[in-house]
């Protein structure tokens, strides 16, 4: 049994990521700021370190002791790093920086990173593979890339194990709805459950590979554990494809309603076409994606009623 730093742990995937290690019999600590994640998703007994992780001390302190980090802390968002963009570079690489330098310092065993399929830009070739060049179209993408190089110049020039998990469109359950910046099944189911017209941005066509948090679960803590894979890079997601339209279709199934939904104007920066080539994850991770996109959604769904607009009651 070892000991593992969730950074983010009090948010959507961080908190997925610490059930999944209690159940498996780890020991777990979280490390958050609070500003997105939230206490309740915290299970008792789990040791919280509340700070700003882009903060040595606080970095040094939280990565104290700890064999594996799994570094999910960030601000999550595309918008919000247009808006904002030197706010969310603190946290996406300052952030990571801070994790690496403590995790170096302490002999962590390896540090997990939550990559990001925006790095792949609109590259015209589909699926991407992680050898593609990368062509980040907005902060959030170039942040998310500056962090995994980062990653990967920690493993060559200080022999620190680092491996980075490249997700797409994560959701399922406590992926919070609350904020325009939230992602977009949240956002939608949001809309639905309320009988309020969800806005697509642009013409709705555009595609997503939109993974399951429980498969995303699975393919960082093989990667945590995988032997030979120092320095990599993996996408971990479903290997599909699906457009806004055909997910706000299936909601509307499962919601048994129909509601028009209001078409905006496309979002700045917004890639057209996304879905990964996850070959090298099934081949060095043994990864395999489980849970139907439809079956995703109910549970997402189910969860949703569970809640008052997405916070546990
Ligand atoms: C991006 C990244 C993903 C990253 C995530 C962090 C890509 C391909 N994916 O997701 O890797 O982890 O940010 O948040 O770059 N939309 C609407 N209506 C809404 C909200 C969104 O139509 O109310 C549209 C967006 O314009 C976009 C799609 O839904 O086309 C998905 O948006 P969102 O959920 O914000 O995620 P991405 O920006 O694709």
């Amino acid at each position: 049994m070892a000991t593992y730093l969730v950074t983010g742990g009090a948010g959507f995937i961080g908190s997925h990521l610490v059930e999944e290690l209690l159940r498996r019999g780890e020991t777990v600590r979280v490390a958050d700021n609070f500003s997105t994640g939230l206490r309740a998703n915290v299970p008792e007994g789990v040791e919280v370190f509340e700070g700003d992780i882009a903060d040595e001390a606080f970095a040094a302190r939280a990565v104290a002791g700890c064999d594996y980090v799994l570094h999910q802390a960030a601000i999550p968002s595309v918008p919000r790093s247009v808006a904002e963009p030197i706010t969310t570079n603190r946290a996406n690489v300052d952030g990571t920086l801070a994790v690496l330098v403590a995790a170096r310092d302490a002999g962590v065993r390896r540090v997990v990173f939550a990559g990001s399929s925006s790095v792949y830009g609109n590259s015209a070739v589909l699926p991407k593979r992680e050898d593609m060049r990368p062509n980040p179209l907005t902060p959030y993408a170039l942040q998310k890339l500056v962090a995994e190089q980062y990653c990967q110049m920690f493993t060559r020039l200080y022999g620190l194990e680092t491996v980075t998990t490249r997700y797409f469109n994560v959701f399922g359950p406590r992926q919070q709805p609350g904020s325009p910046y939230s992602g977009v099944i949240s956002l939608f189911i949001d809309a639905l459950a309320n009988r309020r017209q969800p806005t697509i941005h642009g013409d709705g066509r555009q595609t997503r590979d939109f993974t399951y948090v429980g498969d995303v679960v699975r393919g960082v803590l093989a990667a945590c554990t995988a032997p030979d894979v120092a320095g990599e890079v993996f996408n971990v997601a479903v290997g599909g494809r699906i457009s806004l339209l055909e997910l706000y279709g299936t909601l509307q199934r499962i919601f048994d309603v129909e509601i028009e939904p209001v078409f905006g104007p496309p979002r700045e920066g917004d890639v057209r076409d996304s879905q990964a080539d996850i070959a090298r994850a099934r081949e060095k991770l043994g990864f395999e994606p489980q849970m139907s996109f439809e079956d995703g959604l109910r549970a997402t769904v189910d969860w949703y009623r569970s809640t008052t607009a997405g916070v546990p009651r």
